[in-house]
Order: C-alpha cells, then structure tokens, then sequence
C-alpha cells in the first residue's frame, strides 16, 4: 500500500514591524534578546514575529497569547535553533526589510495517493507530523552583491539568461524556507539540496546528506499583496522607490509521509495583534 501523502493548508500572518503593546507579552529570554539587537528596525521585527506566533497560537490553544511558551531547538531535541510551542502546530517566522511573516500549519489531510481516498481530515496527530517553513527577502541585498552570492545556490538553479535579482531571490527564499521546514537552517551543506529552476515552479529536485528524502519536502512561492507595508498606517503601493520587491516561499517537512501543500491563505496580521490589543501595524489588503 502506498505512504499515504499529506496535505497542509498553510495560514501566513503578514505584518510590518512594530506590534505595539505586544512587548509585554515576551519571556525573560526573548525580552533579553530584544534588548541586544542594535537597531531599532531589528528589535521591532522580532517583538512582531514573536507577537505573531504568539496570537495565532495562543487563538489555536484557546490562551492568552502572553502565556504561549517558545522554545527553541526541534520538537524531537535534534536541531538547535528551531522555535516551536508544546502541543501546538509547526509555525515559522521570517522577516525582512518592511515584512515580518509567520507561518502556521492548518489542516492536514491524509489520502492514500489513489483515486484521492482521504482517510482523514484535520486529524491533529498527522498535523503533529508536518513542520513548515517560510522565508521572505528583499531583492536589494541580491541586487547590490550578486557577484559575490553566485555560489550560494546550486549552479543547476540557475535560470535560462542567468542569475539577476529577482530570480537569484526566488532561488534563496526556497532554500531557506525548505531549511528552516527542516530544521537545519543553512547549516545544511548547499549541495545537500537542489530545487528547480528559479524559472520554473518551485519543486524539490533532490535531498541528501542529513536532509529528509525529497518526496518528504515540499515548496511553493507565495505572492506577497503588491507594496510596501509601513508601520504607521496603510500599504504603500508600488513597492520601494528603488526598483527592488519581496519575494516569498513557504515550505513543508513530513518525515514519515510525502507532504502536498494545500491552500496557502495570506492574512493581515494586524487585524490578529489588534484582537488581542496588541495595535494594528498596517492594513495590507489582506483578509
Ligand atoms: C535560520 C536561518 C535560515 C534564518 O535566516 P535569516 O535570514 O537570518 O532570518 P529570517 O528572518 O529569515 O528567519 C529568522 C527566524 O528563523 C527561525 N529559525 C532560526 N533557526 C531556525 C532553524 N534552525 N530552523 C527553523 N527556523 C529557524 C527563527 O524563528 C528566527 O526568528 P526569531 O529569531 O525572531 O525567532 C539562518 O539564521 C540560519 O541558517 N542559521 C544557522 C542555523 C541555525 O539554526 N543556527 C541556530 C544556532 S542556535
């Protein structure tokens, strides 16, 4: 009989920086760690991200998003880094310039890989099995040292015409969301993975080394809503004045069956911070 594959639906709570009133929410640990970042931009990030998983969870525990406990390091003790929350799904942050993203897995639903036989349907055990991953870049950083990130991404992802910043971008966010899906983050050696073309749909060719087989991976592209989110109020439409655009990618690890992502719904994370107090950050156009 075959492994049957995994299906996930992926929230991604979309904000910019700066969750007002959602500081007090943090440990002791993560209030010290705010507390060394050496700029401002990057503590509000970070207060955001966790303010995120800590609202979305809290919302999916039935608690108060300040008594949501994060842990690092993975569920089964083998990866350090990697944030996770006791009983609850996989979740993921990623944030970058005017963007801070946490992903949290939804439904899972098991299908026997034939004639689409769902043998089950938000079954919380086969959600426990299914970690994700997102990343999102600005494509400034590619656009200023291209030349110097060329060997960062398997020469075989490159696209017809050659790298530029987009493509370079698409390629990096993958990669980083299918690593942090699995724990490693970049620890993983750059060969011990290649994914598709940066001009073709985001796949997973090939996995080795410590990295799960590449049927149990996952990964897609997600559209960011067009503009630049600012702290203080709307979308500012059009992007950055200099050209350069955030892209997205979110990924799944399923050690123990093939995963599948199912809807991937983007959604404003300051409507979230708002139910709970924590102060809008910028309305995206986002349900
Ligand atoms: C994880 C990593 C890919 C993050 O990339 P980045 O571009 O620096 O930052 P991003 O904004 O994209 O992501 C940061 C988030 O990744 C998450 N993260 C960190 N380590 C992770 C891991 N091993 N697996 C999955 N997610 C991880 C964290 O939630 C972090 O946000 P937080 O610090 O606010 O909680 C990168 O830092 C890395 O590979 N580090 C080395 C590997 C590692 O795990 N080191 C930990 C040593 S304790």
């Amino acid at each position: 009989m075959p492994t049957p594959l995994l299906t996930a639906s992926v929230t991604v709570w979309c904000a910019a920086p700066g969750a007002t009133g959602a500081a007090g929410w943090l440990s002791r640990d993560e209030g010290l760690r705010a507390a060394t970042f050496r700029h401002e931009e990057d503590r509000r990030r970070f207060v955001t991200g966790r303010a995120l998983v800590r609202a979305a969870l809290g919302e999916r525990l039935g608690v108060d998003p300040a008594d949501v406990t994060i842990r690092r390091g993975r569920r089964d003790g083998a990866s350090p880094g990697r944030p996770f929350v006791e009983g609850a799904p996989s979740f993921s942050i990623a944030h970058a310039g005017g963007w801070v993203l946490v992903a949290v897995v939804g439904t899972v639903t098991s299908s026997r890989g034939v004639a689409g036989d769902a043998t089950s349907d938000g079954d919380p055990d086969l959600a426990a099995g299914v970690d994700v991953g997102v990343d999102v870049e600005s494509t400034a950083p590619a656009r200023d040292h291209l030349r110097d990130l060329l060997d960062a991404v398997p020469p075989e992802e490159v696209p017809v015409g050659g790298w530029d910043a987009v493509t370079f971008t698409r390629s990096w966010v993958r990669r980083e969301a299918v690593l942090k899906a699995v724990g490693t983050g970049l620890l993983a050696p750059r060969d011990d993975l290649l994914l598709s073309r940066a001009d073709r749909p985001a796949a997973v060719v090939r996995s080795g080394g410590a990295l799960p087989a590449a049927d149990r991976l996952a990964v897609s592209d997600v559209g960011l809503p067009e503009g630049t989110p600012r702290a203080t109020g709307s979308v500012v439409r059009g992007g950055p004045d200099d050209g350069t655009s955030s892209l997205a990618a979110v990924a799944l690890c399923a050690p123990h069956h093939p995963p599948a992502l199912g809807t991937v719904t983007l959604c404003a994370g300051s409507t979230l911070l708002a139910r709970h107090g924590a102060g809008a950050t910028a309305r995206l156009g986002l349900p």
